[in-house]
């Protein structure tokens, strides 16, 4: 699908991945990007500026994904929407064995799986009134290996993948087209506590749009997440034990 005319919403705009996803959609000729935020007010307050470039464009909407009234009114507000992007997540680097409880383990799967399902679910029937459109969903490459330093958010991710493999097949009929994306360590507030080379939000923006356009399914855009990807298709035992030497405190 094409971006140029194309109507938006990204969850988790208000910083890292999801900020660079709305500039990069605004700038590539987006119709209209609403940009979910838990905290529109304290971003108006940060962020005039970067809305006054793009008033009439961005519109920031009140969206924390766990919240199902505001789930419901994000839909009745982006009717028109004919792109959804699945961004928001959580990272609590927690064990699985290492975490004092189940709490973290919950919370991640509360944001990163179920309220990414709900999403879907209330916009599924938005996207197929709109012509069938596409829905993204920030996946990683710890989806696909789990990666013991977060083994709790590496499970949630691959529960994430799960689902879009499911959902991708579920919405075929309606013509809408499900990619994930898979990132690796990007330099965002998630990823400040990994000493590795990071890409940059902006690298990711500019891969999804492309993919997006392409009708790429599964996208693998900085080199970390290439170099990942060669891995499990060489030699997939030899990943697990490399993530797994990385464990928690
Ligand atoms: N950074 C990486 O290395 C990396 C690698 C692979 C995949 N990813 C994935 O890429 C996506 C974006 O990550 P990021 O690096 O940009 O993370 P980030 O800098 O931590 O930003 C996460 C965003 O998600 C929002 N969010 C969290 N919980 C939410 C909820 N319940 N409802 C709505 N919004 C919520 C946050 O809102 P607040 O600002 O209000 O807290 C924030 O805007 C995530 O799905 C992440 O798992 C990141």
């Amino acid at each position: 699908m094409k971006i140029e005319g194309s109507t938006v919403l990204v969850t988790g705009t208000n910083r890292g991945i999801g900020r660079s996803l709305v500039t990069a959609l605004a700038e590539s000729g987006a119709k209209k990007v609403y940009a979910g935020i838990r905290d529109v007010e304290a971003f108006t307050n940060k962020e005039a500026k970067f809305l006054e470039k793009f008033k009439g464009k961005v519109e920031p909407i009140s969206l924390d994904i766990t919240k199902n009234n505001q789930v419901d009114l994000a839909v009745e507000k982006a009717y028109d929407v004919n792109l959804l992007i699945n961004n928001a997540g959580i990272a609590n680097y927690s064990g699985l064995i290492a975490a004092d409880d189940l709490a973290s383990a919950r919370q991640e799967m509360e944001v990163n799986y179920f309220a990414t399902l709900a999403m879907i679910r209330a916009f599924a029937p938005v996207l197929k009134k709109n012509g069938g459109g596409a829905i993204v969903n920030l996946l990683s490459v710890a989806s696909l290996v789990n990666f013991p330093l977060l083994g709790t958010y590496s499970a949630s991710k691959a529960a994430l993948y799960s689902l879009t493999q499911g959902v991708r097949a579920e919405l075929a009929a309606e013509g809408t087209k499900v990619i994930g994306i898979f990132p690796g360590p990007i330099d965002t507030d998630m990823a400040k506590g990994i000493e590795m080379d990071k890409a940059s939000p902006d690298e990711i923006a500019q891969g999804t749009l492309k993919a997006i356009e392409n009708g790429q399914e599964d996208v693998f855009i900085d080199p970390m997440a290439v170099e990942f990807q060669q891995g499990l298709l060489s030699d997939p035992k030899a990943v697990e034990r490399q993530c797994g030497e990385m464990l928690p405190a």
